[in-house]
């Protein structure tokens, strides 16, 4: 029988249990893999000290499952962070943001020393670009932002009725092939009134556990 993509985003989400440390604070993404995690880690919550959320839902996911959710202000080293993509090259550059986390996301990955990235198979890809980019933006910054995206050669789209987190719109560009993610990166968070694009090229995975119908491959850069 085939494995949904439900099953394989359970298979990575149980397989990244394997690289939590004893007794540490653990860094948790956002989305439906990251909720599977999320349970998976809540079957250890007696080995792990607490963890650092990327976002208010999956705050209150871990504290449903009485798991402590410490301020990352509180925290000196995440030894670990785990998160999905929406879409990732084998280079462990990724597409995030698709919930609309990514500034939590990207503060989170920041602060922490290994980024272990859980996905099924389908967001594996060659070249980023076909998922549209999320950018966070600050509200009267909008118009402006849009306008230069689209100089950038983008098809900004509102995201409608969404604040983030933080109280921001997301803008979702469309039809950018992105050769150079790095570049890219750095060259969005310039424009003004931009407070996080979804790239993460910078800091980009350290690991990938990518569920496939035949279980779960582990990719390195
Ligand atoms: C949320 C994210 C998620 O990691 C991304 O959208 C993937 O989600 P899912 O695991 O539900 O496919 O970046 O902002």
């Amino acid at each position: 029988m085939s494995m949904t993509q439900d099953e394989m985003k359970q298979a990575v989400a149980k397989a990244a249990i394997g690289y939590i440390p004893e007794d540490t604070i653990v860094g948790v993404g956002t989305g439906s893999t990251a909720n599977y995690f999320i349970d998976e880690l809540a079957k250890i919550k007696n080995k792990i000290r607490g963890a650092v959320a990327s976002s208010e839902a999956s705050a209150k996911r871990l504290k449903g499952h009485g798991i402590e959710v410490l301020s990352l202000n509180d925290v000196i080293e995440i030894p670990v962070y785990v998160d999905g993509a929406d879409e990732i090259t084998k280079h462990m550059h990724m597409t995030k943001g698709g919930g609309g986390a990514l500034t939590r996301e990207k503060i989170v990955a920041a602060a922490s020393k290994q980024f272990v990235c859980v996905c099924d198979q389908s967001k594996l890809v060659d070249v980023l670009g076909n998922f549209p980019l999320p950018i966070e933006v600050i509200p009267m910054a909008r118009s402006y932002v849009a306008r230069e995206l689209v100089k950038l050669g983008g098809h900004p789209k509102l995201r409608e009725g969404f604040t983030t987190d933080n109280g921001n719109i997301i803008l979702d560009v469309y039809g950018m092939q992105i050769m150079n993610p790095v570049e890219l990166e750095s060259s969005l968070n310039q424009l003004t009134g931009v407070v996080t694009n979804g790239l993460f090229a910078r800091r980009a995975a350290d690991v990938l556990l990518l569920g496939t119908p035949e279980g779960v491959k582990t990719i390195k850069p």
